[in-house]
């Protein structure tokens, strides 16, 4: 089989299909080759079987997400949680059958692939799913990248880290296509199904590695049905905070 060219990379669709089904319509109308899903497929909106049905579809890579473990782990006290958190864990995992259950429990921390890596949250310590926000949490996981360029998800906003070959020094940038070119990169691809940057369309990133020397980087934004999306929270009776973080992606 040939080597994939173009990747869509997804992260944090979160149950919520009318914005991975946008997401999968753009990325095949963008001649994709193959897919990659950085996790949290589960959580927070209300169409758990449906994403993971079309995720196992795609027979793509995927690594675990916080909700993905928490929603497939019995042993997860909830006890913990906020009470609204753990209104929507405990919906969840009434709304998956045992095979989806035992699938998300298969799920790797980490893969390698192709010569880059990815991770739900962070490489250093990707069993505590640790958000990276800034330079210095971005530090600790460069500690432990191996590859030119890593992806992750989880905090639902997208940017990229560059850490410099030789002074070791990490910018934070604004989303921005073009080359992969320089120091290594962490890269944030922002979230399918419940983006936190103040913009509410789907959020995902194709990596071109044609020339593997010099990968290139496409953030994509995607509009999608919202509406349907809510009617499905209400009619599940989940949390109302959860519809408000559709329209303003906050
Ligand atoms: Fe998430």
């Amino acid at each position: 089989m040939p080597r994939p060219k173009r990747f869509a990379i997804i992260s944090d669709i979160h149950a919520n299909i009318e914005a991975l089904d946008a997401v999968l319509a753009d990325a095949k109308a963008q001649k994709v080759d193959d897919f990659l899903c950085l996790g949290d497929v589960v959580g927070y909106n209300a169409a758990p079987a449906e994403c993971i049905q079309r995720i196992r579809e795609l027979g793509c890579k995927v690594v675990m997400g916080n909700h993905d473990h928490y929603c497939s782990d019995p042993s997860v006290n909830l006890d913990d949680f906020q009470p609204n958190a753990a209104s929507v864990i405990e919906w969840t995992r009434r709304n998956l059958s045992e095979d989806d259950i035992r699938w998300l429990q298969s799920l790797p921390y980490t893969v390698t692939l192709f010569g880059f890596t990815a991770v739900h949250s962070t490489l250093d310590s990707p069993e505590h799913f640790r958000y990276a926000f800034d330079a210095t949490d971005a530090a600790d996981s460069f500690t432990a990248q191996r590859s030119h360029v890593c992806f992750h998800g989880h905090t639902h906003v997208p940017c990229i880290f560059l850490r410099d070959s030789v002074s070791r020094t990490i910018q934070k940038w604004a989303p921005a296509d073009g080359l992969l070119d320089k120091g290594t990169y962490f890269i944030n691809v922002g979230s399918v199904g419940q983006p936190r940057d103040g913009i509410p369309k789907a959020c995902y990133v194709i990596y071109d590695i044609t020339k593997l020397n010099a990968p290139a980087i496409q953030f994509r934004r995607v509009d999608y049905d919202i509406e349907a999306a809510v009617r499905r929270i209400e009619l599940a009776g989940l949390p109302d905070r959860l519809i408000t973080r559709l329209y303003t992606g906050q």
